[in-house]
């Protein structure tokens, strides 16, 4: 209740303050030190995913800033040899602007990535996104097999997405969802969104589709572990993939104990909205956030 209260007034906080619990889940703010957070967790044998933070993108020009920032981090994973993929936001290169703009630009990423044998994933935006990232993923997916695309397991509509994209032999990674959506589309209640999480991936994983298991929750992963060895899944079937700044004690033991781990690593400069998420999902938020006011120093 009280957190709840807490991360409906974060907004009214300085972002400078904001900045400061946000710290541990962004490597920084340019591209060498994203670099250099790759290079820790891959000396752990853990893998990443690079996101160039920034949404919700309005003008042609910012879009296009932000495809020629997902190319420079494409090509500096090459230079530097880093086990990384990218990730990316649809609304960040112009998909609010025009499908089609987006779509090209979209394009233009998976052909230097197909180049340099890498892939790109499509993170899952809010639902009023929903329906053009899954068209604009099934167009480009049948031209790429290096592109991937995110479900969310507390949307309704979900389990057929994942129908309707089996189909194509897709790169999943399946995620709870963190938009803020209503009712009448998304459950609500953290049960009846884990046990649509399992639903859905047992779905994928039963029709071999490769999951990228994407969650923290102690239950989630123990629950997962027990359907990979019910349906004698190898290894290199699928990844847990986690974010930076949560539970790395967790990633480095399913790391250790040889499961493929991946995880999410944002930089740039537009850390705030992000990092907002981020807070309002963190349960030690509000002991952190009150003890800062009341008692500094
Ligand atoms: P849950 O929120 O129940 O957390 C489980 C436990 O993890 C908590 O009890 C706590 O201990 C810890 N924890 C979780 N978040 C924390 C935090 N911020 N700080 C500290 N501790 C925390 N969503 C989306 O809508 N679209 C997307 O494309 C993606 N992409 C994505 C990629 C990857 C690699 C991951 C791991 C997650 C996403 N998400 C996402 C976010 C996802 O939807 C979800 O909001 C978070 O993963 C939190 O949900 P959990 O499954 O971890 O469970």
């Amino acid at each position: 209740m009280l957190n709840k209260l807490i991360a409906s007034i974060l907004p009214i906080f300085p972002k400078s303050f904001i900045r400061i619990f946000a710290n541990k889940y962004i490597a920084g703010e340019t591209i060498d030190d994203a670099v250099r957070v790759v290079k820790e967790l891959n000396s752990k044998n853990i893998m990443a995913t690079i996101d160039v933070l920034g949404e919700d993108v309005f003008t042609k020009e910012e879009a296009l800033s932000a495809l020629n920032d997902c190319k420079n981090v494409l090509k500096t994973i090459n230079e530097h040899n880093l086990n990384s993929n990218l990730s990316v936001k649809l609304t960040q290169l112009g998909l609010k602007i025009d499908f089609d703009f987006c779509y090209n630009n979209l394009k233009e990423l998976l052909e230097l990535a197909k180049s340099l044998n890498n892939f790109v994933r499509i993170d899952m935006e809010d639902s009023s996104t929903t329906d053009d990232t899954i068209n604009l993923y099934e167009k480009l997916r049948k031209e790429y097999s290096n592109v991937g695309i995110v479900l969310q397991a507390y949307l309704k509509r979900t389990y057929k997405d994942a129908e309707r994209i089996i189909t194509f032999g897709p790169h999943f990674r399946l995620c709870k969802g963190i938009y803020n959506e209503d009712a009448s589309i998304a459950y609500k209640k953290h049960d009846e969104i884990n046990e649509n999480y399992l639903k859905v991936l047992r779905f994928m994983l039963s029709n071999k589709a490769y999951v990228g298991i994407a969650t923290h929750d102690d239950y989630l992963i123990m629950s997962s572990k027990k359907m990979i060895e019910e349906l004698h899944l190898n290894n290199d079937e699928y990844e847990f993939q986690m974010l930076l700044g949560v539970k790395p004690e967790l990633r480095d033991s399913l790391a250790k104990a040889g499961y493929r781990v991946r995880v999410y690593v944002p930089y740039g400069t537009h850390w705030y909205k992000y990092s907002l998420r981020r807070l309002k999902e963190n349960p030690k938020m509000t002991g952190y956030i009150i003890k800062s006011i009341f008692f500094k120093g």
